[in-house]
């Protein structure tokens, strides 16, 4: 009789852990010579429930860059992993973490992004990380892009929109692979990458002035200049550190359509082509025919310099990363529209959503999985998954059994997903700690086994508490997923 060799539980060498972003967690935003980053420019939300993230124009900056405070900024000031990093780590050491992911701030290394030398001073900090991280056997995923670069960049050649971009990234990824080679395994280039199509947040590219059409296609133009970057770069790596393994990153979001009716399968058919059309240029390797036929038939025409195909072509990446919050719903006509972490879409009244109108699709994941093996064949690695929530502290605890129902949820989905055979090598859960929120800039959404002090003004001690879902995590990790209760 035939028997499977797939796995019916999670690998020995899973790789349990949790994931941030420097401009999320540093803080030290001016200090040991680090420059001014396009994330520490943008204001935060007004309203919680809607995204800051694109309300970023030439005013707006100029205002940013005369108010040196960190009130208005809150990414300036995170929650000051810069200085707590050694207690941080440890206390993702006592969890058991085999995996930490976090982003090198570009602008640490090189303050104005396009120096010939780098900061040393940035340099050593990431240094110090490491050593933390290998005193307790924590292997570190590093993305090399997370929703900043240099501001200099944005001023003086509009960010990613600059086909210059590309050399002074790559100067960039050459310096800290040369910098780190051998104590990292794991790197990302872009993350969430297909967020560009929203703006500013992810390609550093001011383009608010501009009508919609026209801003497509800047967004696109930036993104494709960001594509060939990560292609060079995965070469570069390649050559650099051989032992090294570069991934991609998609924030996931699995469209299903509203009814079966064919007109609206398709339509949810061209929303998830969308999405999955950067990892099929990153793991593949070439534009795919359907996006060529959209560009063309909205108008939107992407300069390639000659050898840009064949640089894609040469390095797809290693294995295929996304982060993973929700599913959304879409038909061939508009319906009622949900919040989400970069789109919205329609609402599915079989989900359940977070305070922030997010929602919670479990099954989802794996359907997700699925899907992502069978196109890509490429191992798989969820880099981000959480619940942000408004957490209470009483007498000194927070008792967050709604984030643990979370990921439980989650985490048992991920197990069907490998007995239906995918390669899933890790799971790192988004804001193991408290962190500022990408989307507000507010730290009342929390999502971490860590509660961090501090309020939304930026009030607090920072002080460190265990919330009871760190004590869940330690026991899942311990027992390599089989311990859910
Ligand atoms: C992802 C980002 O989109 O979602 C993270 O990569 C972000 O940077 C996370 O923090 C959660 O979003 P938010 O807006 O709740 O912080």
């Amino acid at each position: 009789m035939y028997k499977s060799s797939f796995p019916k539980e999670f690998p020995k060498e899973f790789l349990w852990g949790g994931a941030t972003a420097a401009n999320q967690i540093e803080g030290a935003w001016n200090v040991d010579g680090k420059g001014l980053t396009t994330a520490e420019v943008v204001r935060k939300a007004d309203d919680r429930k809607k995204m800051s993230m694109n309300v970023v124009d030439a005013k707006s900056i100029k205002e940013a860059t005369n108010d040196l405070t960190t009130v208005n900024y809150p990414k300036r000031r995170g929650v000051d992993f810069y200085h707590h990093y050694k207690e941080d780590i440890k206390l993702f050491a006592e969890m058991g973490f085999k995996v930490f992911r976090f982003s090198i701030a570009w602008a640490r290394i090189f303050p104005q992004g396009d120096e010939q030398q780098a900061n040393e001073k940035g340099l050593a900090f990431y240094d110090r990380v490491l050593d933390e991280l290998e005193k307790y056997n924590i292997e570190p995923l590093i993305t090399l892009s997370h929703y900043e670069m240099p501001l200099a960049l944005t001023q003086k050649q509009n960010g990613w929109l600059d086909r210059r971009t590309i050399a002074d990234f790559t100067h960039y990824t050459e310096v800290v692979f040369k910098h780190y080679r051998g104590r990292v395994r794991y790197w990302l280039s872009f993350n969430e990458i297909n967020t560009g199509t929203w703006g500013f947040h992810e390609t550093g590219v001011v383009d608010s002035h501009l009508k919609k059409q026209e801003q497509e296609n800047v967004r696109y133009q930036a993104l494709h200049h960001q594509l060939v970057a990560s292609a060079i770069a995965t070469k570069q790596l390649h050559e650099i550190d051989p032992e090294a393994k570069m991934g991609c990153m998609l924030a996931r979001m699995q469209t299903y359509s509203a009814t079966c009716k064919p007109e609206d399968v398709r339509a949810a058919q061209l929303e998830d082509q969308k999405n999955l059309f950067f990892t099929d240029v990153q793991a593949r390797g070439e534009y795919p025919e359907f996006m060529n036929r959209y560009f063309s038939e909205n108008g939107i025409q992407i300069k390639m310099a000659a050898h840009d195909q064949q640089v894609l072509a040469e390095s797809p990446v290693d294995f295929v990363s996304f982060s993973y919050y929700m599913t959304t719903v879409t038909s061939a006509i508009a319906e009622e529209e949900v919040n989400g972490n970069m789109s919205t879409g329609g609402r599915n009244k079989y989900l359940e959503e977070s305070d922030w109108g997010w929602q919670i699709d479990p099954v989802g994941l794996r359907i997700t999985l699925n899907e992502m093996w069978d196109r890509y064949r490429k191992p798989l690695f969820i880099v981000e998954n959480g619940l942000g929530a408004l957490d209470k502290l009483e007498s000194g605890k927070i008792h967050d059994d709604y984030r643990i129902n979370y990921l439980r949820k989650h985490i048992e989905q991920m197990k069907q997903a490998i007995k239906d055979g995918v390669q899933l090598m890790g799971y790192t859960m988004w804001g193991p700690i408290d962190l500022i929120s990408f989307s507000t800039s507010e730290m009342s959404k929390r999502y971490g086994f860590i509660y961090v002090d501090q309020d939304d003004e930026g009030n607090g001690s920072l002080k460190r508490i265990k919330k009871d879902s760190f004590y869940w995590y330690k026991k899942v990790i311990l027992s390599n997923g089989e311990d859910l209760a």
